[in-house]
């Protein structure tokens, strides 16, 4: 797989805001309302929070990241917007996923995965997220082409019992692979 040095977008910033259409994104992914979501790396937490307007008042969104600067940044975010669904976790997917098996209905990598690959991390990182999905829960993963090529991902992440289900353009340098836990 190639490797990126950079965990951050080349603006230094750890959002995707403004270069990905969220909402469309996970509709395609198929979240619906009530679903528990696992945003990992999270970053400031755009997905994560514009979730609220597919899963409704029912569900919840674990949105982690390592770093405390990201996870402070969100939990100030959602207390000004008195947001509740959202569940701020600072950890580090590679090394555990805070919450207990089987209970995420809808994982999310979004831009995350080529820096998990560039430190040797996204192995158990891939192991953590299928431990804590439902059977047949879904894995989304969104990454830029230029920077790790789809059939990369699929080479990483088919092994970990996950199967491509579908796959969509996500933007206009983006693509999102969408896996089902087998
Ligand atoms: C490019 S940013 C993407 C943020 C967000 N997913 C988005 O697209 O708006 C990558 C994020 O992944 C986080 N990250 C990288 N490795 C991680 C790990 N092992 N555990 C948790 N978060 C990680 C970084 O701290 C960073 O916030």
């Amino acid at each position: 797989m190639r490797l990126i040095r950079s965990l951050k977008h080349s603006s230094g910033a750890r959002t995707s805001k403004g270069l990905l259409d969220a909402k469309k994104i996970m509709l395609g992914i198929g979240l619906k309302k009530g679903d528990v979501v696992l945003d990992a790396g999270c970053g400031n937490g755009f997905f994560a929070i514009e979730a609220g307007a597919i899963i409704k008042n029912s569900g919840t969104v674990y949105a982690i990241d390592s770093s405390m600067e990201a996870h402070e940044f969100l939990r100030r975010d959602i207390a000004q917007k008195n947001i509740t669904y959202v569940r701020p976790i600072c950890a580090d997917i590679s090394t555990g996923i805070p919450v207990d098996s089987a209970i995420i209905d809808a994982a999310l990598l979004v831009n995350v995965l080529r820096g998990l690959a560039d430190n040797n991390e996204e192995k158990r990182a891939l192991k953590e997220i299928y431990r804590a999905l439902k059977p047949g829960g879904l894995l989304g993963i969104v990454d830029a082409q230029s920077k790790l090529p789809v059939e990369d991902v699929i080479k990483v992440v088919t092994p970990y019992c996950f199967k491509l289900k579908k796959q969509f353009e996500a933007g206009p340098w983006h693509y999102c692979l969408v896996f089902n836990k087998i």
